[in-house]
């Protein structure tokens, strides 16, 4: 009986130790395979929601877009920004009437040299990239800000910076619609859009 239960109590002890030798390698070949096995579907997440956005051009959400929603959305830029009539510099500066304004042009703020080296003005297209991601727009500036991924909330925040100015920009006309459209194309598109609307040649004429 002793002996039995001893023989018993071995193979149990025996078996133990395979099974925990097992894990130890199975854990290891586990642990080698596991970096593969994480990235693969995190990127694809990522790629899939970057081309999702992309598909639209900003123009789209605009034409969709609300100062009021924007006023909140402003919310999240208040921390830095002022955006009233002769309102102060804070650690960025004010913008009112920023919509259309050269890039870095406000008076008594200190641009870095990064934002006042990327030329043009602030456009729809520029504000939208710019507000999209500050360190891709312009690699080293002081806005310490990650960026609005969702472009409604682009659109929103610009449609209500718009209309905080004396001299707000017209909207650019919504392209029509279309498929996938990389960059060149929906560029293409926004450009004959604003040659067919005669709101930016009239203004120009009266
Ligand atoms: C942590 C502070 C901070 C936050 C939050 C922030 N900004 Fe800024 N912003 C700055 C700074 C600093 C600059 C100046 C950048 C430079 O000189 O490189 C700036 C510059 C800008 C400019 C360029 C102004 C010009 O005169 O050319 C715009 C437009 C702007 N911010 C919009 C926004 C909006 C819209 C939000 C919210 C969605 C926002 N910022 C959030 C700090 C901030």
């Amino acid at each position: 009986m002793d002996d039995q239960n001893t023989t018993i109590a071995g193979w149990v002890l025996f078996a133990g130790i395979i099974a925990l030798g097992g894990s130890i390698v199975s854990s290891e070949v586990f642990y080698n395979e596991r970096p593969k096995t994480m990235g693969y579907p995190i990127e694809g997440v990522e790629v899939e929601g970057e081309a999702a956005e992309a598909e639209q051009p900003i123009a789209v959400y605009l034409a969709a877009a609300d100062p009021a929603k924007g006023e909140q959305v402003f919310k999240k830029c208040a921390a830095c920004h002022n955006a009233d009539p002769g309102g102060p510099n804070a650690l960025g500066p004010n913008l009112y009437g920023v919509m259309g304004k050269p890039h870095a042009a406000h008076a008594g703020f200190a641009y870095s040299d990064a934002l006042k080296g990327v030329p043009g003005s602030w456009t729809w297209d520029a504000m939208s990239i710019w507000l999209a991601n500050p360190k891709k727009f312009a690699p080293g500036t002081k806005m310490t800000f990650a960026g609005l991924g969702n472009p409604e909330d682009r659109a929103n925040v610009m449609v209500f910076l718009n209309s905080r100015s004396a001299s707000p920009l017209p909207l650019p006309a919504a392209p029509a619609a279309a498929p996938a459209a990389d960059t060149a194309a929906a560029e293409t598109g926004e450009k004959e859009g604003a040659a067919k609307v005669t709101g930016p040649a009239g203004a120009k004429t009266n």
